[in-house]
């Protein structure tokens, strides 16, 4: 479903600076199809501020296998690939796969098509990670569930989105994605702690992600997410069997 109407746009991420411009709604699977192939022509300082702190947090992958649920382009695969991991990328929208199969030509990873609650695979994963994409799905069980199956005991499955539970005034907002528009759910600490609960996780380190200075000079109006947090990074494990 498509349309195309007037919606009142957040300005600078915040929920207190809105203006009512005609944008096109597009739900999330058919937005990443129409944005593919210019998906990593903009810079993004949620990605950039994101890379940062999951390239802190990772750790040595060096012959690990790692599941990228949510792959989009490849940003995250290309990299764990070259850093030596042996990687398999996951995402719902094919156009994405396709510029995700271009970047990591060459590279130790495999893709599939397939949606975040129903991974057609049965072997586990050393590590799983699933970046900014949750804040796309109105429940977090469905892909909790699967992140938890998919990792072997032992191994770790990092989370990465938006803080959606201090941004997201409502449980459902319109969000903006380049220039289209899709739904976007709030999911609350609690929310995640009941998801894991239900899948025998266990919640390890949580990172604030914020904009520091060099992105800040960068993206001005920006600023005060130096201060705020803009996302999270969670990391949590799977008890050993
Ligand atoms: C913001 S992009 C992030 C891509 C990549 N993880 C990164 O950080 O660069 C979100 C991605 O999640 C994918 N996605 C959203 N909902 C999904 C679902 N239910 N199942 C599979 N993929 C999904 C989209 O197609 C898109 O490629």
């Amino acid at each position: 479903m498509t349309s195309s109407e007037n919606h009142f746009i957040s300005l600078a991420g915040s929920d207190f600076l809105w203006m009512k411009i005609p944008v096109t709604y597009l739900p999330a699977r058919q937005l990443y199809q129409e944005w593919a192939s210019t998906y990593d022509d903009r810079s993004n300082p949620l990605i950039e501020a994101e890379s940062k702190v999951l390239a802190a947090i990772i750790g040595d992958v060096a012959g690990k296998k790692v599941l990228d649920l949510g792959c989009g382009t490849g940003r995250h695969a290309v990299l764990l690939a070259k850093a030596g991991a042996h990687v398999t990328g996951v995402d719902f929208s094919e156009e994405m796969l396709v510029v995700a199969r271009s970047n990591a030509a060459g590279l130790d990873v495999a893709f599939l098509n397939a949606e975040l609650g129903a991974v057609p695979l049965e072997d586990p994963f050393d590590l799983v990670l699933c970046s900014l994409v949750l804040s796309h799905v109105p429940d977090l069980r469905p892909a909790m569930k699967e992140m938890a199956r998919l990792t072997r005991p032992g191994g770790k499955i990092i989370i990465t989105d938006l803080r959606t539970d201090y941004w997201f005034k409502k449980t459902k907002k319109i969000r903006k994605f380049g220039t289209y528009v899709t739904d976007g759910f709030k999911h609350t600490l609690s929310d995640y702690r009941a998801a894991v609960a239900t899948c025998g996780l266990k919640q390890e380190r949580l990172t604030r992600i914020y904009f520091d200075n060099a992105i800040v000079a960068r993206f001005w109006w920006f600023f005060y997410l130096k201060f705020v947090a803009v996302g999270y990074a969670w990391e949590f494990s799977k008890p050993s069997a």
